[in-house]
């Protein structure tokens, strides 16, 4: 059994009484699960290489993949870098708090095991209000992968986090459905530049409508399997990621083609994974998830969808391919993990 700490908005003394107590167990060292606005975090005290090492135990997590540092207030960044570029500076002041990491040089106080033994450190600044009140409650900063067991897709509810990490962590904080329900985008910012390694809700347009086109890159292994040999620019994206234990391929085509295509691969164990438009292929069954035009409802739906489809006993998901531009390059990215870049074109 999980232990749950239930926040009740209408009674604000049980409220705070769970966020105390979420903070007391880390203090202490303990895993405490969290809600952000992406995804649900597995949080412990980041300054605390004993507690961080139970992070990488519970997920089965590879210990080279490093933690994001989470903070309440800008002020807390000082102590955990060497140096903040001018583009993280600007970054950090239009998109904090929200779904955002940037990657900059760390100090000594930030532990290797936390940085995966980089001399980097993802932080990010949550814009949940639990998840801020939880961090400056615990008055440490708390490093958080998703809650999930290592490979599987992030959870963005608590169901899905006691499913994967019941009899691994101390305590979960109980918040609801995540509102963006992908995880941040995770930036590298060098002087006036910024390297998307991680495309998420706040998109490579925004970045660019802050510190101009050209001093925005987006990492090419977002859209494309790295090279026998070619280092990953973030160590997450050389692991298979998000995958249920169907075989999934992404259909990318026009909703008619999608459903011919769908018609002509029915059997046993086939499930469709299309859009609120696409409608029903009869015949066989399907999951919606969310509509076509609209990415940030299919941000909000794709993992979840996914592990439905476990549930479902699907074997082979045929997924309608999202368009890949502003938040739907995030969609795109994480369901290429889950389809290990299996892509048809019809
Ligand atoms: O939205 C989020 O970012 C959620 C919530 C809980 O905040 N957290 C999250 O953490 O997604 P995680 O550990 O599941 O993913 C972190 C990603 C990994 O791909 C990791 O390799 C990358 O960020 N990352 C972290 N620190 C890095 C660093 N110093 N350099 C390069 N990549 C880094
Ligand atoms: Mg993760």
């Amino acid at each position: 059994m999980i232990n749950t700490l239930h926040l009740d908005a209408a009674d604000p003394a049980a409220r705070q009484d769970a966020i105390d107590r979420a903070a007391r167990l880390l203090r202490e060292g303990k895993l405490v699960i969290i809600p952000t606005e992406t995804v649900y975090g597995l949080a412990a005290n980041a300054l605390d290489p004993a507690a961080v090492e139970r992070i990488f135990t519970a997920k089965g997590r590879p210990q080279d993949n490093p933690l994001i540092v989470h903070i309440s207030e800008f002020s807390q960044i000082e102590p955990l870098v060497s140096q903040i570029p001018p583009a993280a500076r600007l970054l950090a002041r239009r998109f904090w708090p929200g779904p955002m990491t940037m990657v900059l040089p760390k100090s000594r106080l930030v532990p290797m095991v936390t940085s995966g033994g980089l001399d980097t450190v993802g932080i990010r600044m949550p814009s949940q209000k639990t998840a801020h009140d939880i961090i400056a409650a615990a008055g440490v900063p708390l490093a958080a992968p998703s809650a999930n067991l290592s490979g599987s897709p992030s959870p963005t509810n608590p169901h899905r986090c006691a499913q994967d990490m019941d009899g691994r962590v101390e305590a979960i904080v109980m918040d609801g459905d995540c509102a963006v329900g992908e995880e941040s985008t995770v930036v590298a910012g060098e002087g006036n530049k910024a390297l998307v390694l991680r495309p998420g809700a706040v998109t490579p347009e925004d970045l660019a409508s802050v510190l101009g086109a050209e001093n925005v890159t987006v990492h090419p292994s977002i859209t494309a399997p790295l090279a026998p040999g070619q280092k990953a620019a973030s160590p997450g994206m050389k692991y298979k990621h998000y995958a249920p234990r169907a075989e999934v391929t992404i259909v990318r085509g026009s909703g008619e083609a999608y459903r011919a295509f769908a018609a002509a691969h029915a059997g046993p164990g086939v499930w469709l994974m299309r859009f609120d438009e696409d409608g029903e292929v009869p015949g066989l069954p399907s999951l919606s998830y969310g509509s076509m035009g609209d990415p940030r409802s299919q941000a909000h739906l794709l993992f979840e969808v996914l592990r439905e489809m476990d549930e479902k006993g699907a074997e082979t998901v045929y997924a309608h391919g999202p368009q890949p531009g502003g938040v739907g390059l995030a969609v795109y990215n994480r369901l290429l993990r889950a389809a290990a870049f299996r892509v048809v074109d019809v």
